[in-house]
């Protein structure tokens, strides 16, 4: 579902181009749990963001369920993250003037949900992800594992088919970082394709596929050995 075509990037840093990948192929299929490891500097945000739609390729192709990202438009993008995508970051980034029940139904708003639906849907996610009795709760009011939790609910507001995580984990104490694991285990057995980038070889053993990625290239990919 998400192939990509021998992308490179590099970022003008005045008139130096930096690259921070060079060449990189690769095929997910959907479903997949799939972990990004490698050095600080190695591009592994960068690929994520190229993924998710948030950034574009220098050069290559990529494609997520047929869909040329190369070709669209910067309106067709942003359809695209706010529908099939979900986005989780180290920081979780939540709305800090917002309960966590109106940052879960913040992407519905954008994608013009009715109040009844999104009010539900919110409810419902934050069931989901262990924070049913928090809905009225603002960040503040919230521990990081809980807040990451919100941020995980808001990512599924839209019914995304890819989630996407840039250090989920990253701010988080080791016990707090395996739950927020075993919640997206859960929701990849449920179906849901994962692409996550982690420093941490215990978060990395929740994938069932890990790359490792190198100054800008991949080193290694387990999930190569299974002919996909
Ligand atoms: N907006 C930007 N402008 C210029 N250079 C950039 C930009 N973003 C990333 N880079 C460069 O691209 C390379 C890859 O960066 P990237 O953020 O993808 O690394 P990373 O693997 O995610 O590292 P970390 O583990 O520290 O988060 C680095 O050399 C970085 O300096
Ligand atoms: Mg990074």
């Amino acid at each position: 579902m998400i192939t990509i075509d021998n992308i490179h990037k590099s970022y003008l840093m005045g008139k130096e181009a930096v690259p921070a990948l060079r060449g990189v192929s690769l095929e997910i299929a959907q479903g997949e749990f799939v972990c990004l490891m490698g050095p600080s500097g190695s591009g592994k945000t960068t690929l994520l963001n190229i993924i998710g739609g948030l950034d574009e390729p220098s050069r290559g192709h990529i494609t997520i369920d047929g869909q040329n990202l190369v070709a669209m438009s910067e309106n067709e993008l942003a359809h695209l993250r706010l529908h099939k995508m979900g986005f989780i970051f180290q920081n979780y980034n939540l709305l800090a003037n917002f309960t966590a029940q109106e940052n879960v139904e913040a992407p519905m708003v954008l994608a013009k949900a009715n109040r009844k639906e999104r009010r539900q849907r919110a409810l419902t996610l934050l069931e989901k992800v262990g924070l049913a009795d928090r809905a009225h709760h603002y960040p503040s009011e919230l521990s990081g594992g809980q807040q990451q939790r919100v941020a995980i609910a808001r990512a599924l507001a839209n019914h995304p088919t890819i989630l996407i995580g840039d250090e989920v984990t990253g701010d988080l104490d080791s016990e707090t970082g395996l739950a927020i694991m075993r919640l997206l285990a859960s929701l990849n057995a449920e179906g849901m394709t994962i692409v996550f980038v982690t420093h941490d070889a215990r978060m990395a053993e929740f994938a069932q596929r890990v790359i490792h990625i190198s100054d800008g290239k991949l080193m290694s990919d387990n999930g190569k050995a299974h002919d996909r």
